[in-house]
């Protein structure tokens, strides 16, 4: 294991994929280009100059593949073709050469785990063709009996009996999403093939959809939890899933200059520096749910709990502190398409929406990790307010929505409205807000899933036209990011750490050290963080005239500071 140069975070070496601010594009959700509803890849490239002008490193795009779309993209039905309705290859490889003359790099999401049943590999196994019989995870036994009681990431037994085969087939997600067999060796061999494929296009790296639940122990034991997803603790981290990625590094990508990304179910820091950092299997890094999963209760998904700052604090500075031991490099994300828009989640999306969204954006762009913004965060977006059935679209959210209509624990939508409200997908992914056109500029047709009724206050025409913006906040702190190295590579020192609601740190770097201050509540919270020395300047702030006596620092209703130290 390498040493790390004294004062840096992660193992002292720079590199790219450390510095670069990630932007996540779900393509369908982003910009239409053509009218029929759906966001494309020409939709993006339209708005390649306000990426650039927002001034992030990295997109990050969801899946864009051939897929039947039963969960949005991360069911492949062909891993080489784009979806129709995004566009084809073409246009693709046009993305890439307008991202890369703007010095953006494009990471792709790939889907490891599972295909969809419609992609030619689960046609041939069912049918047990020659060659492909072992590329699934097959059981036979009795069609009311599922083999085990392992249930699916969205709820409901994790398998579905397949009339054809007269089997049973696993799928930790939706039924149209078997998991590909990993023990069998022409698996991993057509999915490296896969990789490499879209390596030699030029893409600068991958996002591992939920890569560590590839291994599955044999004889499917049962998993011990009642609640929550049960079976967890056999397939995260399975059996042989350090060689897997190991392999997955060695055959393809160490042979590019790539940033890799692991999205990790269930992971600690303990597990993640074994797959990035010095001593790992050879990916840069995984991203974790402890800070998104702190307001699910005992009873999941449907239990939604209050959270308290200091656990956020706790969950995030924990993965810093343990990280930093073994030298690996973290990652920070508040929202992605899996999530509830943060602004509504973690702030105050009605009368200190802009404080709270720049005070949200202030901490992704100052903590010690690559930072991973969602679309629509920038200017502040928030939650939708669902108000029937019909309106959804989130697989998740509507197979737990079915199933309590069909157990009887639920008998009309105002019975689910708040979880949906709080909880679904869906919140992330009604379209980006350009403007406050009609169809909020997203689309000039019907749009796959509704367009918040908020588009005519909250919208990019809007926000670029004004200094004091969400966007223009956001602007300015990426700026921060790439100008000042602490905020990169310094070391990370929780001040106040018993504070209820003021979450305080300094970044230091050779002499040089910064100060971030966030007010995580809407009143004012006072606190003393002279321990940390005094002020030299401050750097930035979501509101005018910011003190700068340490000693007595008065924060506003969810007001975000960062001051360089003396
Ligand atoms: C994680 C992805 O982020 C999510 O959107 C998807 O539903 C599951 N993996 C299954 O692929």
């Amino acid at each position: 294991m390498c040493a790390s140069r004294a004062g840096t975070i992660g193992d002292g070496e720079q590199a790219w994929w450390k510095e670069a601010v990630v932007y996540e594009i779900y393509p369908q959700s982003f910009n239409d280009s053509d009218g029929d509803g759906i966001g494309d890849i020409p939709g993006i490239i339209e708005k390649a100059d306000y990426l650039d002008e927002l001034g992030i490193d990295v997109v990050w795009l969801t899946p864009p593949y051939d897929s039947p779309h039963a969960d949005n993209g991360y069911d492949v039905r062909d891993y080489r073709s784009i979806l129709d309705e995004f566009g084809d290859m073409d246009d693709f490889e046009r993305l890439l050469e307008e991202l890369h003359d703007r010095d953006i790099r494009l990471i792709l999401d790939m889907v490891l785990n599972h295909t969809s049943d419609e992609h030619e590999w689960f046609q041939k196994s069912r049918r047990e063709e020659d060659g492909y019989e072992d590329f699934y995870h097959w059981v036979e036994g009795d069609p009311d009996e599922p083999p085990n009681n392992w249930t699916s990431g969205f709820g409901g037994s994790a398998w579905a009996y397949d009339e054809v085969r007269e089997a049973w087939y696993l799928h930790l997600f939706h039924e149209k999403q078997p998991d590909l067999n990993w023990r069998n060796p022409e698996v991993r061999q057509s999915m490296y093939d896969v990789v490499e494929f879209w390596l030699e296009k030029g893409i600068d790296g991958f996002r591992f959809d939920v890569f560590n639940v590839m291994s599955k122990p044999e004889g499917y034991p049962d998993g011990d939890s009642e609640g929550g997803w049960v079976g967890m603790e056999h397939f995260s981290d399975g059996p042989r899933i350090h060689e897997y990625i190991g392999d997955l590094y060695d055959e393809v990508l160490s042979e590019y200059d790539v940033m890799t990304v692991g999205e990790g179910m269930d992971i600690t820091p303990r597990a993640a520096k074994r797959y990035c950092g010095p001593s790992g299997d050879g990916l840069n890094m995984v991203y974790h749910y402890d800070h998104t999963l702190l307001d699910y209760g005992e009873d999941g998904w449907w239990d939604v709990v209050d959270w308290e700052v200091s656990e956020i604090r706790e969950a995030l500075t924990k993965w810093v502190h343990q990280l930093e031991v073994t030298d690996a490099w973290n990652t920070v994300y508040l929202g992605t398409h899996d999530t509830p828009r943060i602004a509504s989640r973690f702030g105050n999306d009605d009368r200190y929406r802009y404080e709270s969204a720049t005070m949200l954006g202030t901490l992704l762009l100052t903590f010690p990790a690559t930072p991973f913004c969602f679309q629509g965060d920038e200017i502040g977006m928030t939650n939708y307010p669902w108000s029937s059935r019909e309106e959804m679209r989130d697989a998740d959210a509507t197979n737990r929505v079915e199933m309590a209509f069909e157990e009887g624990r639920a008998e009309g939508f105002s019975d689910v409205q708040d979880v949906v409200r709080y909880r679904s997908r869906d919140n992330a992914r009604t379209p980006v807000q350009w403007s406050d056109d009609d169809m909020a500029g997203f689309t000039d047709g019907e749009p796959w899933i509704p367009i918040n009724p908020n588009s005519e206050d909250i919208n990019v025409a809007d926000q670029r036209d004004r200094a004091e913006s969400v966007l223009a906040y956001y602007q300015e702190l990426i700026e921060l990011r790439h100008s000042e190295d602490p905020l990169v590579y310094g070391v990370y020192d929780l001040l106040a750490e018993d504070h209820p609601r003021v979450w305080a740190f300094a970044r230091s770097l050779d002499d040089e050290t910064l100060l971030v201050a966030l007010n995580w509540a809407g009143r004012t919270s006072r606190v003393d963080l002279s321990e940390a020395g005094s002020v030299e300047s401050v750097l930035a702030c979501n509101y005018d005239d910011p003190g700068t006596d340490l000693g007595s620092l008065a924060l506003r209703p969810y007001e975000a500071r960062v001051y360089r130290l003396e």
